[in-house]
């Protein structure tokens, strides 16, 4: 049964211009993401012919994805027929961001006035720990704060930051090796943007977080997809990332805790990654933001601690997002090689210049003061996991395997499709996301957006009451069709 959207063929890349591993269609390096014309996972592309000859293919996207990405009938009418040739391509081709559209989706359906409960967030719903406010307060007072400061990050902050990277990952780092930047997510970009030249390729293990093609397509590289699957618990094998390896390969991303899987990679495998990795001289940025979010027998553990060798060509990306409830203050943070901090401070200072002062007191206070309340936290996103993992295990057709870091279950929902729901029929995770929305008011994350058709995202940071209500709603919805 296939569970591919019915506008992708086989072999069609679901990001347009991704190189992958198996089954799909090679894209030959020179078709870069630059050269490439139209919208990646979420949108039809007009020039290939499967949309350009298919108004059916139209019709079925407009229909699940406008629902779920509230675009208005006008608004697609625009994106479709503008003056598209006046948008940079490289601006065309980067794909919404499917998990702030649905999160935005929920919340419009609900300032109507619908009972809607989402589990599209990828943030806690915890509020920040008073302590780190009322240092924000303090700066904000402080006339000092109204100023520009250093583009790299304020020095107290990248100090406190190297500190507490040793003591979180075991890894000696120099303030000066820091850059501070907005969110996480910047430090990604600008990863990318240093390290990657046109035509690099960069190994992106599959699921993968929404944000990483579009921020390495962006820098004119090549993401040549690896698949994972359940049966190694979505960690990728060595086999899978030499099969993957060729001669423009110049960086792997790693994440562990994963978004979207919640796969927590053990340390064998962390040090063994780092060491094939180490052996081909191949970059490694490694996404530490959920470090603090591990539950169980699972430890997190750094590659550039365990594999001294690969120092020089790591980049640890981290921020305060998730381990304090932080993700409206944009702090986060990247750490490199010397000549990789140089070029991404050199970066910032004409992007966006410092992170926001009162936003870098908060940080400063977060990364120093005592980890109390991230514990209290992370025992109620463990209650949650348990619960959600029980329960949809429960329902007829979806089976999850056990997420053991972040904050997301990643349940496989094969089972749910081409079978009558509510008197309607979902043949791919992108239409079972709309038909949840639309019977039951239940917002879920389709796998396409992650590269991983026929799964679906489900944070459980949300309360545990709304948390139960939810999936009951899809277990009564499964068991009464
Ligand atoms: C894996 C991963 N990395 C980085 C980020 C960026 O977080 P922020 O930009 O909020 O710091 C996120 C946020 O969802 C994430 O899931």
């Amino acid at each position: 049964m296939s569970v591919m959207p019915s506008w992708i063929d086989a072999t069609t890349p679901l990001t347009t211009g991704c190189r992958w591993l198996v089954p799909r269609k090679e894209v030959p390096v020179a078709d870069s993401p630059l050269t490439r014309e139209g919208s990646t996972r979420l949108g039809p592309d007009p020039k290939r012919p499967s949309w350009g000859s298919s108004p059916a293919g139209i019709v079925i996207w407009g229909i699940s994805v406008m629902s779920i990405v509230n675009l208005s009938a006008y608004e697609l009418r625009v994106d479709l027929m503008t003056n598209r040739e006046s948008i940079s391509k490289r601006t065309l081709a980067v794909a919404p961001s499917a998990t702030l559209a649905i999160t935005a989706k929920a919340n419009q359906l609900r300032a109507e006035g619908k009972p809607v409960i989402g589990f599209g967030a990828g943030e806690p719903d915890f509020a920040t720990p008073p302590a780190i406010v009322d240092a924000a307060i303090d700066a904000a007072r402080d006339p000092k704060s109204h100023r520009y400061s250093p583009a790299a990050g304020q020095p107290a902050l990248r100090e406190a930051i190297a500190s507490k990277t040793l003591r979180d990952s075991g890894l000696e780092v120099e303030p000066s090796q820091v850059v501070v930047t907005n969110g996480g997510k910047q430090a990604v970009y600008m990863t990318c943007q240093v390290l990657l030249d046109p035509g690099d390729e960069v190994l992106l293990p599959s699921p993968y977080w929404v944000t990483y093609p579009e921020a390495i397509s962006l820098a004119g590289a090549v993401p040549v997809i690896v698949p994972t699957d359940e049966s190694s618990n979505f960690t990728v094998s060595l086999e899978r990332l030499d099969a993957a390896v060729r001669d423009r390969t110049k960086m792997l991303m790693f994440v562990s805790p994963s978004n979207p899987t919640g796969a927590v990679y053990t340390e064998e495998q962390t040090r063994q990654v780092g060491e094939w990795a180490a052996d081909r001289g191949i970059w490694v940025m490694t996404d530490e933001i959920y470090e603090h979010l591990v539950y169980g027998d699972a430890e997190f553990h750094s590659i550039p601690a365990l594999v001294p060798r690969m120092a020089d060509r790591c980049v640890v990306v981290n921020g305060v997002a998730k381990t304090f409830a932080m993700t409206g203050w944009r702090v986060g943070w990247m750490i490199g090689p010397p000549e990789v901090a140089a070029g991404a401070t050199r970066f910032q200072s004409h992007l966006s210049s410092n992170v926001n002062n009162v936003a870098q007191a908060a940080a400063l206070e977060a990364v120093t003061g005592p980890l109390t309340a991230v514990v209290e936290m992370r025992e109620a996103f463990d209650r949650r996991r348990q619960t959600m993992v029980a329960m949809l295990k429960g329902i007829d057709g979806v089976a999850c395997t056990e997420p053991q870091g972040a904050f997301y279950a990643f349940p496989n929902m094969t089972g749910l499709l081409n079978r009558p729901l509510g008197g309607a029929t979902a043949t791919t995770t992108m239409e079972l996301a709309a038909l949840l929305l639309e019977q039951v008011n239940v917002a879920i994350v389709p796998g396409e957006a992650f590269g991983a058709p026929g799964y679906a995202r489900l944070s459980f940071a949300l309360s545990d009451a709304d948390l139960v209500e939810g999936i009951d709603r899809i277990a009564g919805l499964v068991s009464s069709s």
